[in-house]
C-alpha cells in the first residue's frame, strides 16, 4: 500500500508553477451548448399567479439534458488527448501546478463509443428537478396524477430525448408510476419536434453550405485572439506544435467533463486555459456558428419553425381537445430556431467575426445550455380574455410585440404570429429551381 502511493506521488516531479486562477464557477459559465443546466436553473419555486386568472394549459419544448459526445468525438478525444496527456506528464517543464498534474495523471475519458450521445446521470437529474420545480409553480395544471387525456409527452427517436422524457415524468409522477405513461411512437424526423430534418432547402443552403461558416472561418484565420490563445495553451502544456483543433478538443472535453461532474471539480483539461478570455474565444466561435446555422443568420432557419408555432397555438386554444399539458423533448437545433422565430435574444446588429468585444444577446451559454426549456402557459381570466405567459430557462420572457411585465393576450400573440400560422412548410423548404437543376 505504502509502496503504491509513494510511487504514484514520486513519479510526478515537484512543480513550481501556480494553479490556473479559473474557478469551476467561472468555467461553467463559458461552455456554450455544453453548459450544464445547474448554471441556468431558477430555484425559486413559488407558484406563478396573476390576479383573477388561472393557468389552464401549458406547451413546452425542452432540450435533452447533459449527454455524452458523439462517437467520432469520443474516439478522437481518447486518441488525441491520450497522446497529449503523455506528453504533458513526461515533460518536467509543463507549467501546471502539482494538483493539476496529479489530476492529469489520473485522467482517462470515461465515455464509450457504444454510448454515444447517451444521456448521463446528471442529465437525468436536470430533467427530474426541472419537472419538480415546474410542478410547484403550476400545481393545479401539473397534477401528480397522470392521465393520457391531460398530458402529452413526446420525444424524438433518440436515447437522450427518451431518457429525458422519462426523467421528467419521474419528477412529475414518481418512479413507480413511470410505466403508466404512454408516448406516441417517436420518429427521427418529427415534423414538429425536429422540423429542420425535413427541410431540404435549409439543409442545402445553410446546414451543409460552407458559406454559413465564413464568419467562423474568418475569425479563426484572422483574429489575433487565436494566436494569443494558442500561445497560452502551448506555454502551459509545453507542446509547441499544438494545433487549433487540438486546443478546441481540450475546450470540448473541459465542457463535457465539467458538466458531468456536479459536485467535484472541473475537468483537468480546463487547466490548460489560464484566462477567461480563452474560454470566451471559444464561446464566441460557438455563438457565431450557431447564429448562422440555427439562429438569426439566415431567414429560412427560423422561418421553418412555423409547424411548431402552429402546434403551440392549436394546443393553447381554450376550446381545443388537445391535452392541457404538452411537453416535447428535443434538441438544441429546435430550441434555437424556435427562440429565433419568437424574436428572442435578437441583437440589433448582424453578428460577424469582428464582434468579439460587442455585448450580445445571442449567447449560447445562456440560451442553449443542456435541458434548455421554453414554456407557454395559457391563463383563463375572469374578464374572459385568455392570456399567455412565456418562459425560457424558467424565467419570464417578453415576446417582442407583447407588453412587458404582464401576461400577453392570446389574441395579441396570434396576431404577432399571423404569418407563422399560415405556415407553408413545404413551400419554405422546397429547393429553388436553380438548385434542383444544378
Ligand atoms: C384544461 O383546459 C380547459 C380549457 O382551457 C380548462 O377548462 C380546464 O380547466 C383545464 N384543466 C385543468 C386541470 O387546468
Amino acid at each position: 500500500m505504502f509502496m503504491c502511493c509513494l510511487s504514484v506521488i514520486s513519479s510526478i516531479p515537484d512543480s513550481k508553477f501556480p494553479c490556473s486562477p479559473l474557478t469551476r464557477e467561472e468555467i461553467e459559465n463559458h461552455l456554450s451548448t455544453k453548459t450544464p443546466y445547474r448554471v441556468r436553473q431558477n430555484l425559486n419555486e413559488e407558484p406563478i399567479t396573476f390576479e383573477d386568472c388561472q393557468p389552464r394549459r401549458i406547451w413546452s419544448v425542452i432540450r435533452h439534458g447533459t449527454r455524452n459526445p458523439g462517437k467520432k468525438d469520443i474516439k478522437k478525444i481518447k486518441k488525441v488527448l491520450g497522446k497529449h496527456q503523455g506528453k504533458i506528464l513526461n515533460n518536467p517543464d509543463v507549467q501546471m501546478c502539482q494538483k493539476e498534474l496529479e489530476k492529469m495523471k489520473s485522467w482517462y475519458f470515461k465515455a464509450q463509443p457504444e454510448q454515444e450521445k447517451f444521456l448521463v446521470p446528471i442529465g437525468e437529474d436536470e430533467l427530474i428537478e426541472l419537472a419538480e420545480r415546474l410542478q410547484k409553480r403550476f400545481p393545479a395544471l401539473l397534477t401528480e396524477d397522470y392521465s393520457q387525456k391531460h398530458y402529452l409527452f413526446k420525444y424524438t427517436a433518440t436515447q437522450r430525448t427518451l431518457k429525458s422524457a422519462e426523467s421528467f415524468c419521474t419528477g412529475l409522477f414518481g418512479r413507480h408510476k413511470l410505466s403508466q405513461v404512454l408516448y406516441p411512437s417517436p420518429v427521427h424526423k418529427d415534423p414538429i419536434l425536429r422540423f429542420y430534418k425535413l427541410c431540404t432547402r435549409w439543409k442545402n443552403e445553410v446546414d451543409k453550405n460552407p458559406e454559413a461558416t465564413v464568419e467562423v472561418d474568418k475569425f479563426i484565420e484572422t483574429s489575433p485572439l487565436i494566436e494569443e490563445l494558442l500561445k497560452e495553451v502551448r506555454g502551459v502544456t509545453q507542446i509547441k506544435d499544438l494545433s487549433f483543433d487540438d486546443v478546441s478538443l481540450m475546450y470540448k472535453v473541459c465542457g463535457y467533463e465539467t458538466a458531468w461532474n456536479k459536485y467535484g471539480e472541473h475537468s483537468p483539461w480546463c487547466n490548460v486555459f489560464r484566462t477567461t478570455q480563452s474560454l470566451q474565444v471559444f464561446e464566441f466561435i460557438e455563438d457565431l456558428d450557431y447564429y448562422y446555422i440555427d439562429g438569426y443568420g439566415f431567414e429560412i432557419t427560423h422561418k421553418q419553425a412555423c409547424p411548431a408555432i402552429k402546434d403551440l397555438f392549436e394546443h393553447l386554444e381554450p376550446t381545443s381537445t388537445h391535452p392541457n399539458a404538452t411537453f416535447y423533448f428535443t434538441h438544441s437545433g429546435t430550441v434555437l430556431k424556435l427562440l429565433s422565430h419568437l424574436g428572442l435574444y435578437k441583437d440589433d446588429f448582424v453578428l460577424t467575426h469582428n464582434d468579439f468585444d460587442k455585448k450580445r444577446k445571442f449567447e449560447t451559454s445562456k440560451i442553449d445550455a443542456f435541458a434548455s426549456n421554453i414554456q407557454f402557459v395559457l391563463y383563463e381570466c375572469d374578464d374572459g380574455e385568455p392570456k399567455v405567459l412565456t418562459m425560457h430557462q424558467e424565467k419570464v420572457v417578453t415576446i417582442p410585440g407583447c407588453p412587458e411585465d404582464s401576461l400577453c393576450k392570446l389574441s395579441t400573440l396570434k396576431n404577432i404570429f399571423k404569418e407563422s400560422l399560415e405556415c407553408d412548410f413545404d413551400g419554405i423548404c422546397q429547393l429553388n429551381q436553380s438548385e434542383e437543376s444544378s
